[in-house]
Order: C-alpha cells, then sequence, then structure tokens
C-alpha cells in the first residue's frame, strides 16, 4: 500500500517515513497526483460556460467528480456543495442558514468534543443574533450522553445541534444516526462534522439522517483545497447564498439577481476544479480499497496502537477506555509525564516519525482534559504496524534522554 504513496520515496536523516499524523492531513496516492496534474496538462477550461470540446472535458471531469464523490458517501449530486474545505462547509450552514433561522432566544447545541471549526461559527452566530450556544458535556470516557441531549432537547429552543462524528483528540465515535433521530423528533435541525469519519469508514450519509454532513477532502487523500458539504435537498432549496457573484446566479439585472439551482446556488465563482477532479481520483481509490477494509485494516492498527503505548510508563491516553479499537476512530491523543507534548513530537521527529502536538484546534476540551496540549499519533489506509513500533522507540529512548 505505501508503494502506492510517493511520499514514501523519502527519506529523512536516511530515515523511513513514519507518518502518523493523518488525522491532520492524509498523504496522496499517485492517482490522485496524476489526475490533478493530468488534468491541469490536458483538460483545463472554466467549467460550467465554455461550447467548445475543451471545456466540455473540464465539465465532464469537474461534474462526474462530484457524481463519485456524492455516491461514495451515499448522497445525492444535486444536494453535494464544493467548498474550500469542512471549515467553510460549516460557516456557510452557520451564515446561510443560521443568519435566517436562529435568534434572540433560540440555543444552539454544540458539544465539549469539537474542533474549532464546529465551535466559532456558532460563537459568531449566537452573538450576533442574541442567541444562546450551549455544550453537550463529554463524560470520563469520552462519550456523549443521548439522555443529556434529550435533556437539552426538552428545553424547546434548540435550533441546531452540530457535533462531530469522529472526535479528532478523543477519537471517539459518535452514535451520530441516534443524535440526529433525536434532533429531528424534536424539531431542530442537525450538522454533523464527518472530517475524521469519512475517511477511515463507510459513511452513509442517509444513513447518519443528518440535515447537514461536511467533510474535508485533504484528510480522505485528496488535494487540500475542496471540502463537502451534503445537505437536504429541501432545506438548500429554501436557503438564501452563503457567497455571491458569477456562477451561482440565474439572471443578474441592474439591482437584483436570481439564483442558479443546487448546487450552484452555494457555489460561487470559479470553483476548485483539479482540487475536485483529484478528490475524485481519492474516492475511486479509496472504494476500490473498500471501505470496510479501510475501517478494518485502521481499527486493528488503532487496537495495536493502543496496546503499544500502554507499555510505555507513564503515558495517559485520553478518550475512550481500553485498547480495542472499535472503541474509536484510527486515532490516540496522549501525555507522556515529564516531557512536554511538543518535545514529545520533536523526539518523534528525530526517529522520522510524524505526530501532532498542541491543542489539536480543540481549546475547550483541551480544558476538559485538564491538559494545555496533547500528543496524538492518527494512522491512515498506508499506515503499518512498523510505523507504531518506531514511535515507541522513539518515546522510550525519549524517556531514557529525559532521566525518565
Ligand atoms: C473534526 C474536525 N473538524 C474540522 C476540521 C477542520 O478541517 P479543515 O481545516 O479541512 O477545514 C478538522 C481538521 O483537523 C477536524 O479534525
Amino acid at each position: 500500500m505505501k508503494g502506492d504513496f510517493p511520499v514514501f520515496n523519502r527519506r529523512f536523516g536516511g530515515l523511513e517515513l513514519a507518518y502518523l499524523d493523518s488525522a491532520s492531513t492524509s498523504q496522496k496516492p499517485g492517482v490522485v497526483i496524476d489526475a490533478v496534474a493530468d488534468h491541469l496538462r490536458n483538460h483545463n477550461a472554466n467549467v460550467h460556460r465554455g461550447v467548445y470540446a475543451l471545456a466540455e472535458e473540464a465539465d465532464a471531469a469537474f461534474e462526474g467528480a462530484r457524481g463519485r464523490i456524492a455516491a461514495f458517501t451515499g448522497a445525492e449530486p444535486q444536494a453535494t456543495i464544493f467548498t474550500k474545505n469542512v471549515t467553510e462547509a460549516i460557516n456557510l450552514v452557520a451564515y446561510a442558514w443560521g443568519r435566517a433561522n436562529v435568534g434572540a432566544g433560540d440555543a444552539v447545541l454544540i458539544t465539549q468534543m469539537e474542533h474549532h471549526a464546529n465551535i466559532v461559527p456558532w460563537q459568531v452566530l449566537c452573538r450576533e443574533r442574541g442567541a444562546a450556544l450551549r455544550y453537550l458535556e463529554v463524560d470520563e470516557n469520552g462519550g456523549l450522553s443521548l439522555a443529556a441531549l434529550d435533556a437539552e432537547l426538552a428545553r424547546g429552543d434548540v435550533r441546531l445541534v452540530a457535533f462531530t462524528h469522529v472526535s479528532n483528540v478523543l477519537g471517539t465515535i459518535n452514535p451520530v444516526a441516534e443524535m440526529t433521530a433525536r434532533v429531528r423528533a424534536a424539531g431542530a435541525l442537525s450538522l454533523v462534522d464527518g472530517a475524521q469519519a469519512v475517511p477511515h469508514m463507510p459513511v452513509d450519509v442517509a444513513e447518519v439522517g443528518a440535515d447537514f454532513y461536511a467533510w474535508t477532502g485533504h484528510k480522505a487523500l485528496g488535494p487540500t483545497g475542496v471540502g463537502v458539504l451534503h445537505g437536504r435537498r429541501e432545506i438548500l432549496e429554501r436557503m438564501e447564498p452563503f457567497l455571491t457573484g458569477g456562477d451561482m446566479i440565474a439572471s443578474v439585472d441592474s439591482q437584483s439577481a436570481s439564483w442558479n439551482e443546487l448546487p450552484w446556488k452555494f457555489e460561487a465563482g470559479t470553483p476548485m476544479i483539479a482540487e475536485v477532479v483529484g478528490l475524485g481520483a481519492a474516492v475511486d481509490y479509496l472504494s476500490k480499497l473498500g471501505m470496510d477494509r479501510v475501517r478494518a485494516h485502521e481499527r486493528a492498527l488503532t487496537g495495536y496502537l493502543l496496546e503499544r503505548l500502554a507499555e510505555v510508563p507513564g503515558l495517559r491516553v485520553v478518550g475512550p477506555a481500553g485498547t480495542d479499537g472499535a472503541a474509536r476512530g484510527g486515532l490516540a491523543s496522549f501525555t507522556l509525564q515529564g516531557i512536554h507534548p511538543h518535545d514529545v513530537a520533536e523526539l518523534a521527529n528525530r526517529a522520522g516519525v510524524c505526530i501532532r502536538a498542541g491543542h489539536h484546534c480543540a481549546q475547550p476540551l483541551m480544558r476538559c482534559l485538564g491538559v494545555s496540549a496533547t500528543a496524538r499519533a492518527s494512522v491512515g489506509v498506508y499506515s503499518e504496524q512498523s510505523d507504531i513500533d518506531a514511535l515507541v522507540e522513539a518515546l522510550n529512548s525519549g524517556r531514557a534522554v529525559f532521566g525518565l
């Protein structure tokens, strides 16, 4: 599998690359790099406006990729909108839906385990509209309580509940279908942040049942610069646009304009054409592997990661207890007694191991956990046990360097 990813041909100080930072961004297979290069080299033209053959090829590549990307998560192409990333997808909902539907006396409910991308847009919306922003607590096992969700919904003021499918810090896989069903029954809308789910496990947005489901291409073997928002079509149809300008209009006169059909109503200006083509190649690659197999591979590796980390004295993993990879996505965040997480990452780097250290764009969660930072190891389709062995070796020798 690593052979499909050119970056693994590189050596760092003579060492092979042990890339354990896939939760931050994934590496790219050669087929994605080639698809982007081939598009730029041979099929480049703007989309939705040319009548010549080259422009028709660009259109077919762009809209064809939309169809395959939508199918990858069981969504409709018309309700599959391209954004810059998941952050922009969430902002789209906060602006285009939130400004029209959330007001004084209303509440938006999120959780303590959200990435800043799923916190700050709601803070800004609620502050502007005089609404309340409330949080579902994370329990001691890194999970959310459905009873607490019910209690919040029973207050009657919640207009939207936004939560992550898989936590980028705890690894927790939330019971998203149960949650969206409860939110719906209470007459509120749901938004699920699928950034850490779609690249790693089979996701069917119809089964998840969210009104909005967002994810980001660069974590799913695709290029940077492309994110995806799946929305419930009838809601998207009622919404005003987010960004305005070219391509998103049906007609424009001197004082007003009417909007294009879905999904283009939400795609103002020239879109990220080569990036969408690249993401199309990425989902083709993942589909060929089979997302069940991807999940099985990563689940086994996560189990191995948790077992090996448990051998390191003074190491504490946050999130669901135990060493069973079934309870979490492909990552483990941890602290190591006596060594700051940034030093842990630097020690790993010296051994050719890439891990992330910091607050992982989840500062409210860090406060709940009582830490300012953690180190995080995360796996992808290309990861192997040897990467984890290299990490554990680096941690053990790091402890020795620190005299622990
Ligand atoms: C759960 C989660 N949500 C949102 C994001 C933001 O992704 P992007 O920077 O691609 O918008 C990330 C990225 O780390 C994430 O892990």
